[in-house]
């Protein structure tokens, strides 16, 4: 059977991440975490110097992009499939705070958009896939079969961020984290190209007082459904 392809878009925080690569396991099928790509590309820049007090040197940035290469590995040690910037595994250095700071910025630029969203949608080619972001259900995939919104009010994503940074012993406090939380939600769902917003047929699931395993049985149900409705 042809697989189809699961968009999850929302907000910072709102567990997309966990959710999609637990709804691709249990679908066996790929997962592919497009913020991890919009980092790595932060990343290349803050590397490159491009990003100086928040300034961004957008002319050295388009000729980076050029010879930025991405690609996801599975990870046997942990069963993730982390990113990799021209060959070099960045997994680690692009979670950081310090990136956050900056991705929605880079991530306003259309140039980086272009190109990221061409290899997005060359991935889901083949179907099979569940992709995370803010712009799948709307600009990569517009007709995915699939597609989730996921929304939790600021301050319970800021927790969660805040505990994960925590927990990779990283020294932040959780009112910059909230600050970063709502820095990024505005930046991302009010620039001009390909803003975040729900997708007209997307299942909204607001995930304040929701568990994971709960969401993922709603998802993973619906999912089904849709695909026993295209099979028969
Ligand atoms: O999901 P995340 O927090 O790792 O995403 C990092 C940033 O990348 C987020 O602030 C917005 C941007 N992003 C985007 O603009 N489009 C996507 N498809 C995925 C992420």
């Amino acid at each position: 059977m042809k697989g189809v392809i699961v968009a999850i878009d929302g907000y910072s925080s709102t567990g997309k991440s966990t959710l999609a690569k637990r709804l691709a396991a249990a679908l066996d099928y790929i997962y592919v975490d497009t913020g991890a790509m919009y980092r790595a590309v932060t990343y290349a820049a803050m590397k490159n110097d491009i990003i100086t007090d928040g300034h961004i040197d957008r002319d050295a940035l388009k000729s980076l992009l050029g010879s930025i290469k991405l690609s996801f590995e599975l990870n046997k040690k942990t069963g993730n499939a982390d990113i990799f910037l021209n060959g070099e595994n960045v997994e680690v250095p692009v979670r950081t705070l310090e990136v956050s700071v900056h991705v929605s910025n880079i991530a306003a630029i259309s140039a980086v958009r272009k190109k990221l969203v061409q290899q997005q949608q060359e991935m889901g080619e083949n179907k099979g896939i569940v992709m995370d972001g803010r712009d799948i259900g709307t600009v990569v995939f517009p007709k995915a079969e699939v597609k989730f919104f996921l929304t939790a009010s600021p301050e319970k994503r800021a927790l969660r961020r805040y505990k994960e940074l925590q927990d990779k012993g990283e020294k932040v406090s959780y009112d910059d984290v909230l600050k970063n939380v709502q820095n990024r939600d505005y930046i991302d769902s009010h620039r001009e190209d390909s803003p975040l917003k729900k997708a007209d047929t997307a299942v909204e699931i607001d995930n304040s007082d929701m568990g994971l395993d709960e969401q993922l049985e709603r998802m993973l149900s619906y999912t089904k459904d849709i695909i026993e409705q295209i099979t028969n």
